[in-house]
């Protein structure tokens, strides 16, 4: 039966460097603090003036490149961002007019946070099975650092996140065996303060007044223990659901990429789902949380070093703000 598989993968990340101690000069905080609390050693950062399309293009450019295409042979674009360009249009179309190749197909973003590309995967998936498109365009990319409180008060959220962004090529495969085999998608609505960013708000006259910026509601908020204490069974049970969906077991996956939130939470989850460290992917400690950009990130790196070559199975897996939680399995192809 028609499903999909990633034939191509790049991504890119701005040349700034900013590490813990950079950090600990602008704010009340150190380089132990931010390594023993998630792992984190560096994070990059874009100049001013750079938005996530614009991280998006080159990563878009290399995966094409991988892949053996030009925006011409692509007839879908999904662009997953918490932090687009613009409150609207969304970032898919802005990436458009910065590679005119795409001409006028379909452009569109989706808002699912550090689960976007995992959602992008599965929406994507779903486009190929049916036949509505054949190669798709999967990014994920965020620019945090110009919406971050670089100072004592932001302090807990502004060590996490660095900015930058990865891509896939998703085409269609007729083989039972390989690509896409199944997704576990959810979303918890209730808890959408816990880990969100207050203005602007979409109903008061102006979207922001004085009060909101001296609150420092532009920045975002995070209850941190509320989120990990949620992240880690979400997790494993979305890794179980599709394992279960599947018919495969953990001890079958040769690779375990998690969303890089904590370093803390992935061994949590690596450890109650009985996964071996080499088993696992950490690449926190150099970029720090890129949301959705995390996962394609790995995944690059992953086939670069050689963990992750034609005929792994692959387990991707992702918890962040909405609350959504999400996972892919698939068995790599190229
Ligand atoms: N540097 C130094 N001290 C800090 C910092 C900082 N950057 N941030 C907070 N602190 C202080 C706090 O003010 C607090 O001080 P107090 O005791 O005087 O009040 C103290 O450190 C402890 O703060 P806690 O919030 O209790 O620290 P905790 O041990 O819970 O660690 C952390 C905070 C790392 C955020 C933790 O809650 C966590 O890992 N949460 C998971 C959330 C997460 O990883 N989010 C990533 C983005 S979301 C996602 O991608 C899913």
């Amino acid at each position: 039966m028609r499903h999909s598989t990633i034939i191509g993968t790049g991504f890119y990340v701005p040349p700034q460097v900013v590490t813990n101690d950079d950090l600990s000069k602008l704010m009340d905080t150190s380089d132990a603090w931010i390594q023993e609390r998630t792992g984190i050693k560096q994070r990059h950062m874009v100049e001013d003036g750079i938005g996530s399309a614009d991280l998006a293009k080159i990563a878009a450019e290399r995966a094409l490149a991988d892949a053996g295409l030009t925006a011409a042979d692509i007839d879908l674009i999904i662009f997953a961002t918490l932090s687009p360009d613009f409150f609207f249009p969304g970032s898919a179309c802005i990436l458009q007019k910065k590679m005119p190749g795409f001409g006028t197909i379909p452009a569109l973003d989706i808002r699912q946070q550090c689960t976007g590309f995992v959602y992008a995967v599965a929406i994507a998936d779903s486009f190929i099975r049916v036949g509505a498109y054949s190669k798709i365009l999967v990014i994920g990319a965020e620019v945090h650092s110009v919406g971050l409180d670089y100072t004592t008060r932001g302090r807990d959220v502004a060590v996490l996140f660095g900015d930058g962004a990865g891509a896939v090529i998703m085409a269609p495969t007729e083989n039972e065996a390989e690509g896409i085999l199944g997704f576990a998608l959810h979303a918890e609505g209730e808890n959408y303060d816990k880990l969100w960013v207050p203005a602007p708000y979409g109903n008061i006259r102006g979207r922001v007044n004085q009060e909101m910026i001296e609150r420092g509601e532009l920045f975002p908020k995070m209850d941190g223990r509320a989120v990990f204490r949620h992240a880690v069974p979400r997790f494993c049970e979305c890794i179980n659901e599709v394992l279960g969906k599947t018919g495969r077991k953990i001890e079958e996956v040769d690779l375990f990429i998690p969303h890089q939130a904590n370093d803390r939470i992935t061994h949590a989850v690596a450890e109650r789902m009985g996964l071996p460290n080499e088993k696992v992917v950490s690449n926190i400690a150099r970029y720090a949380n890129t949301t959705a950009a995390t996962i394609p990130i790995c995944i690059h790196e992953s086939r670069q070093d050689g963990r992750l070559k034609k005929g792994s199975l692959l387990l991707c897996a992702a918890f962040g703000s909405g609350f959504t939680w999400a996972s892919v399995l698939m068995r790599w192809t190229v």
